[in-house]
C-alpha cells in the first residue's frame, strides 16, 4: 500500500498550476447523463474519483473519450442500464449525483445507497425527499434505492418541478435536484441551496446545454424545465479547485514559504483568506492566480466551518495542521460532519499538542514536531498529515495515502517542485 516519505523541516517556494476540482468534476461528468448528444469537458482532474465516476458511467453505456486533464467526452444518446451498482458506488459516495439524472432523462434509476465514510454517516434521506416532491415514487430496498416516475397519468415518466426547501445546506444535494429540475415539468425551486462556487459552476455548464437556471450561488434556486438537452458548443472547463489551492497556501503559510498558485481565485476561498491574513500569511492575487507567503510569526486564529461563504470544512484539517506551528492556543470548530477530528490523534503523535471535546478542537502551538509514522483516515485528514510532515524534524511516513489520490493529482510532484522532500514508497 503507498505511503509518502517526508523529510522535513522544508520551505516551499515557487509556483504551481491549480488542477480542475474534483467536487466540480463529479456533478459535471453526472450532467453528461442529461444529454442526447455528447459532452466535452476540460481539466478535469486526474485522480481516482474521477476515475471511478467514469468507470460508472461506462458501465451504464456511456461512450467515453479522452483522458484527464485532456478534454474528455461523454456520450450518453445509448444507455444500456440505469443502475449504479454497490461494488462502484461504495468507494466513492458522490455516485449519488447520478440519481437525479437518471431519474429526469430516463423515468428510473437503481443506485446503490453510499453508505458512510470516515468522516460520518452521511445519509442521503434529503436528496430522496426532494426526488418524491418532486413526483419521484423511492424505496429503499436491499442497500438500493430504487427510484422512478409512474408512467401512467398526468406525469407519463417525467419528473414535475416543484420547491424544494433543504432544512440544511446539502451540496449534493443542491446539485442533485438541479440535475434533475433541468428536465422536469414546469418550475423547481430550490431553497436553502447551497451557494458553493462548484454549484455555480455546474449551473454553468447546464445553461450551455440548454437548460435555463438563475439563481446559481445564491441559496435561492430556481430551474425551468425543457424537454431535452443537447451537448456542449464547446468544451467546458470546470473551475480550478479551490480545496487544492487552500492547501498548498496552507503549505506555503505552514513552512514560512512563497508559493504562486496559478489558476486560484480568493473569491472562491473568502473566509479562509481571511483567517490565513489574520494568522500572519500575505495573500494577494497575482496575475493569473493568488501568491500566498509568510515571514513573521503565526498567530493562533479560531475558525469554524460553515457553507460557503464560511469557513470551508473541507479545509478545517489543514487549518488544524497550521495552527500547532501558531504561538498561541486556537480553536477549530467542526459543524458539518459529526467525526472530522481524525487527524487530530495522528497530529498528536508528531508532536502537536490538540484537545478534542466534541465539535471543538483546541490547538496550541508552537509545537516542535517530530516525524513518526502516521495513518491517514479520509481525503483531507491525510492532507493535513502531509502538511505537518514538511514541518516535522526528520522523517514523516504518512501511509494509507490512498485517500490522498482520491482528490490531489500528483501531490508528491507538484510539492517536489516547490522544494518538498516527498517521495512515495511502499508502507
Ligand atoms: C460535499 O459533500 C463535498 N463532496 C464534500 O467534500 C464536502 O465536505 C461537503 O459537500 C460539504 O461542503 C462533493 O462535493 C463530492 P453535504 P456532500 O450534503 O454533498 C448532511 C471532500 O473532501 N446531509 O453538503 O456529501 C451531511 O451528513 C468531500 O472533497 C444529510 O443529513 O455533503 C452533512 O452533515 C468530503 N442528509 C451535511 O448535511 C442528506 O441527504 C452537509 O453534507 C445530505 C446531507
Amino acid at each position: 500500500m503507498d505511503a509518502f516519505l517526508i523529510s522535513g523541516p522544508c520551505r516551499v517556494s515557487g509556483s504551481l498550476a491549480v488542477s480542475g476540482a474534483k467536487n466540480a468534476a463529479l456533478p459535471a461528468i453526472a450532467a453528461a447523463l442529461l444529454a442526447e448528444r455528447p459532452v466535452a469537458l476540460d481539466r478535469l482532474p486526474p485522480v481516482a474519483d474521477i476515475r471511478t465516476m467514469k468507470r460508472l458511467l461506462s458501465g451504464m453505456g456511456v461512450a467515453l473519450s479522452g483522458e484527464a486533464p485532456a478534454t474528455v467526452t461523454l456520450d450518453a444518446s445509448r444507455l444500456a442500464s440505469t443502475e449504479a451498482p454497490y461494488d462502484l458506488v461504495r468507494t466513492m459516495r458522490a455516485s449519488i449525483l447520478v440519481l437525479g439524472p437518471l431519474l429526469a432523462r430516463f423515468g428510473e434509476a437503481r443506485v446503490s445507497l453510499p453508505g458512510g465514510c470516515a468522516i460520518g454517516v452521511r445519509p442521503v434521506d434529503l436528496h430522496i425527499l426532494a426526488f418524491e416532491a418532486m413526483g419521484a415514487r423511492v424505496a429503499v430496498e436491499k442497500g438500493y434505492i430504487h427510484a422512478h416516475v409512474s408512467r401512467v397519468g398526468p406525469q407519463r415518466g417525467r419528473l414535475t418541478g416543484a420547491t424544494v426547501r433543504f432544512p440544511q445546506v446539502t451540496v449534493t444535494g443542491t446539485e442533485n435536484v438541479l440535475l434533475a429540475a433541468t428536465l422536469a415539468r414546469g418550475v423547481t425551486t430550490i431553497e436553502n441551496a447551497a451557494c458553493e462556487p462548484e454549484v455555480v459552476d455546474l449551473a454553468a455548464l447546464l445553461s450551455s446545454m440548454g437548460a435555463r437556471v438563475s439563481g446559481a450561488g445564491t441559496p435561492t434556486l430556481v430551474v425551468e424545465g425543457v424537454d431535452a438537452l443537447h451537448g456542449t458548443p464547446q468544451p467546458h472547463a470546470v473551475l480550478a479547485d479551490r480545496i487544492e489551492a487552500g492547501t498548498y497556501a496552507a503549505a506555503a503559510a505552514i513552512t514560512g514559504g512563497d508559493v504562486t498558485l496559478l489558476g486560484a481565485r480568493g473569491e472562491d476561498l473568502p473566509a479562509f483568506v481571511a483567517a490565513l491574513g489574520a494568522a500572519g500569511a500575505d495573500v494577494a492575487p497575482c496575475d493569473g492566480g493568488l501568491r500566498v507567503s509568510r515571514s513573521g510569526p503565526l498567530r493562533p486564529v479560531d475558525v469554524e466551518t460553515a457553507p460557503h461563504p464560511g469557513y470551508p470544512t473541507d479545509l478545517q484539517a489543514q487549518w488544524m495542521a497550521l495552527m500547532t506551528q501558531a504561538g498561541g492556543t486556537s480553536r477549530v470548530v467542526e459543524t458539518i460532519f459529526e467525526n472530522r477530528f481524525l487527524h487530530a490523534a495522528e497530529l498528536v503523535r508528531l508532536g502537536a499538542q490538540v484537545r478534542v471535546e466534541g465539535h471543538t478542537a483546541f490547538v496550541t502551538g508552537p509545537s516542535r514536531l517530530e516525524g513518526a509514522t502516521v495513518t491517514a483516515s479520509d481525503l483531507r485528514a491525510s492532507a493535513a498529515l502531509v502538511l505537518a510532515g514538511l514541518v516535522a524534524e526528520g522523517e514523516t511516513l504518512v501511509r494509507r495515502i490512498y485517500h490522498l489520490d482520491r482528490g490531489y493529482a500528483a501531490m508528491e510532484q507538484k510539492l517536489s517542485s516547490l522544494g518538498a522532500r516527498v517521495s512515495r514508497v511502499e508502507g
